[in-house]
């Protein structure tokens, strides 16, 4: 049996940090309310003309060397992103032509928060099943496009940045098991209404913006956080204590620690990078990934747990041993 094991990951994050005293100066709130909300205290925002390619690419290349590969060897790229650089191409097929690659699949998947954990779904099929041995799955994304500065319930939460991990063909796992679900009935509850069929050249400015009802998204992400943990735990028949460390979508400390809570999991268990980066979006499990493999804290051997959710709704997860 072949599995699909992460060979090298890599992460970028644009220059220009945003903190919350800076947006103070921006809208009506103050450093203590988002700490208090979200546990963010700053972010991550790309320069004018940065695009989300530039950012992915840059994961890309750090995610390649990590793993001490040629590009050449590159046969699968798959790019987690709801903010591609154009309608199309695929932000996939912009990165393929700046890595110098030629004629080897490469396209985008949209699952907004999920998209990551879709990605590696997608890339962890195609290694099992002989269709690609070395599949770079990267999530990059720029929400400060699709933010508005003036509306002080979603600009202070997200932010810009790129992850990237290189799965390679093994004979040992690897990526053990993925778990990808989605629910289209709540998609007013977080949307950026905007969009190519319905009427993109005559979009009135707010709809281009991400809208959101944060109270009951909040409600709905930790509760269903807690089933696919269980769903993830009891379809490979492992318990909890056996997990080493829990790498969850970075959107509010607080639906991170009710996660961890829901699985027993101690706070120094769980990879945190919210405070830094706030919430990157599909980017934002392969950078905390990135963070805590380049800090010394995930090891190799080590069971991970991923999860996440996002707009749709989506949700997801992978078990993997690093
Ligand atoms: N600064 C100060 N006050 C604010 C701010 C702000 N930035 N934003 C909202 N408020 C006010 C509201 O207007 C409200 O005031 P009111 O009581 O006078 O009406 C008050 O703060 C409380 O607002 P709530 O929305 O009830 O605050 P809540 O405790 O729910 O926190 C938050 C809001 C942080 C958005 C929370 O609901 C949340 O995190 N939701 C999940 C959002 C999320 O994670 N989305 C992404 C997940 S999926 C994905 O990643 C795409």
């Amino acid at each position: 049996m072949t599995f699909a094991r992460i060979a090298g990951t890599g992460g970028y994050l644009p220059e220009r940090v945003v903190t919350n005293k800076d947006l103070e100066e921006m809208v009506d709130t103050t450093d203590d309310w988002i700490r208090d909300r979200s546990g963010i205290k700053r972010r991550h925002i790309a320069a004018k003309g940065e695009k989300t390619s530039d950012l992915a690419v840059v994961a890309a290349e750090r995610a390649i060397e990590a793993a001490g590969m040629d590009v050449s060897e590159v046969d699968l790229i798959i790019v987690a992103t709801s903010t591609p650089d154009k309608v199309f191409p695929s932000t996939a097929c912009i990165v393929q032509r700046r890595l110098g690659l030629r004629k080897i699949p490469a396209f985008d998947v949209n699952a907004a928060c999920s998209g990551f954990i879709y990605a590696l779904d997608v890339a962890n099929r195609f290694i099992s099943t002989g269709g690609a041995r070395n599949a770079l799955v990267i999530g990059s994304e720029t929400m400060s496009r699709i933010l508005d500065w003036t509306d002080r319930s979603t600009c202070v939460l997200f932010g810009d940045g790129a992850g990237a991990v290189l799965l390679r063909a093994s004979n040992e796992a690897g990526i053990i098991s993925t778990h990808i679900h989605s629910d289209g009935e709540f998609e007013e509850l977080l949307h950026v209404p905007a969009g190519i069929s319905s009427g993109y050249d005559t979009v009135q400015q707010e709809a281009a913006f991400i809208h959101m009802k944060g109270n009951e998204v909040f409600r709905k992400a930790v509760s269903t956080l807690g089933n696919i943990a269980r769903e993830t735990l009891s379809g490979n028949n492992i318990k909890q204590e056996d997990l080493a460390w829990l790498v969850p979508h970075q959107a509010n400390l607080r639906i991170i620690t009710a996660a961890a809570k829901k699985l027993e999991l101690s706070m120094d268990q769980v990879i945190v990078t919210v405070d830094e980066h706030a919430n990157t979006s599909s980017a934002s499990i392969p950078l905390a990934l990135d963070v805590a493999i380049r800090d010394g804290r995930i090891k190799r051997g080590e069971l991970l747990l991923f999860e996440a959710f996002g707009a749709g709704f989506t949700w997801g997860s992978a078990l993997v041993r690093y």
